[in-house]
């Protein structure tokens, strides 16, 4: 390891205020000869300046100054953005109880009572040392973790998407074969009449007639499955781009719910269970479909998942009806296991599944939670009785707020 390898660990910066030179140079040549950096500051207001430009990481500061008392330093060393984490230790003469109170009570960490032992000053400066360093550690792990938490969050939203891509190949291939099959036939017949034509006998009418039936028989057939094809098309584009864009529109909640209803069939076709849709045909938003949909596909997913796990059957009912004037509620209600009572207060937190390992992040109705409250603007209620099934119901604006 060269010299410029050398890891630097720097070393730990302390600042002290006091008024009087005796106690400065006392502390100074004696904490310097434990490795600290000094700073010294002999007013308040000279120890609020360096406090900012040098950024101890502690600071030791006398309580009766001739400008501003220690305690009013303290308060407004905790009320600047820079200074606000660095514990302040007081140093005092002054041993009356109430002092103490009011120095903690200004954001103090500790006291050193004057005149001090310089072991006891070194214990306490390295105890809070190694508390400001632990603190900043867990914060350091708090911001890692929630960076996971957003990855996860987005790695669910591509686990939408791609069953979004799912859907669409599913559905598509019933009403592709259909046209493939009509098409090959046609093509079949084609080449045996025009074989009879340019043969021996020719083609009888008959023959003929029968085959412009045919005909026609293969081109409705194919124009039913192409029609059918491009509807699912146009359906699953447009919760494709709802989904993807965010955007806010003014839809109608009807075709908003059926057509999330038509992605999620895959899925449902292999359970044995019914989705029922009671949605008012005029009704209209101006709202995030996207995310709504979103939302809706969560709570199906779940009332399959966990409501109606290891059943043979079930019905989900997405039912939506005007409550108030402009507010909108959709529920989402099954009859399955349902969620005990202690359950119901934690399952919008982030990782609470109690399908862990087996399916289940904890993040859908985390991330349901936000979009009903911070996207749509509206609120979320969960009733569930155990063995009685579960509604979960929202109460939107049905024009969303402004972003
Ligand atoms: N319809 C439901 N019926 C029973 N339990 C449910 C239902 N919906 C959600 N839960 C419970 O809430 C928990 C959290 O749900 P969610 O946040 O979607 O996470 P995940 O589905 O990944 O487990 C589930 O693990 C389950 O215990
Ligand atoms: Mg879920």
């Amino acid at each position: 390891m060269n010299q410029s390898e050398v890891p630097v660990v720097p070393m730990p910066t302390i600042l002290i205020v006091d008024d009087s030179p005796s106690y400065l140079t006392a502390l100074l040549d004696r904490l310097e000869r434990h490795g600290f950096l000094i700073v010294l500051a002999q007013t308040a207001a000279e120890g609020l300046m360096r406090a900012e430009f040098a950024e101890p990481d502690l600071i030791l500061l006398d309580v009766v100054m001739p400008d501003i008392d220690g305690f009013e330093t303290c308060r407004r060393l905790k009320a600047g953005k820079r200074t606000k984490d660095v514990p302040v230790i007081f140093m005092t003469g002054l041993t009356d109880p109430k002092q103490k109170v009011t120095g903690f009570d200004a954001g103090g960490v500790d006291y050193i009572t004057k005149p001090f032992q310089i072991e006891e000053v070194l214990a306490r400066v390295n105890t809070h040392l190694a508390l400001r360093r632990a603190t900043r550690e867990l914060q350091d792990m708090v911001a890692t973790l929630d960076r996971a938490r957003e990855d996860l969050v987005r790695n669910e939203k591509l686990a939408g998407l791609g069953a979004l891509v799912a859907g669409i190949a599913h559905e598509l291939n019933t009403p592709i074969g259909n046209s493939l099959m009509a098409s090959t036939t046609f093509e079949m017949q084609t080449d045996d009449i025009h074989h009879h034509m340019t043969g021996e006998g020719g083609v009888t009418r008959k023959e003929f007639e029968k085959y412009i039936e045919n005909a026609r028989l293969s081109v409705d057939i194919l124009s039913r499955n192409l029609h059918r094809a491009a509807d699912i098309v146009t359906n699953f584009k447009q919760v494709a781009v709802d989904q993807t864009s965010s955007q806010r529109r003014s839809f109608l909640l009807e075709e908003v719910i059926a057509a999330n209803l038509l992605t999620l069939q895959p899925t449902i076709k292999r359970t044995p269970f019914v989705i029922e849709r009671r949605v008012p045909p005029d009704l209209m938003m101006d709202s995030y479909p996207g995310p709504l949909g979103q939302v809706v596909t969560n709570l199906i997913n779940n009332a399959i998942l966990h409501g109606y796990e290891g059943r043979c059957e079930g019905l989900i009912a997405v039912t939506a009806q005007l409550s108030a004037q402009g507010w909108v509620t959709l529920s989402v209600e099954d009859h399955g296991v349902g969620i005990p009572r202690a359950d119901l207060q934690r399952i919008f937190d982030p990782f609470f599944t109690t399908k862990l390992g087996v399916g289940g992040s904890g993040l859908g109705l985390h991330i349901v939670h936000n979009i009903v409250t911070e996207i749509l603007g509206g609120r979320i209620d969960v009733s569930s009785e155990v063995g009685g099934g579960t509604r979960i119901t929202l109460t939107l604006p049905m024009s969303a707020p402004l972003r």
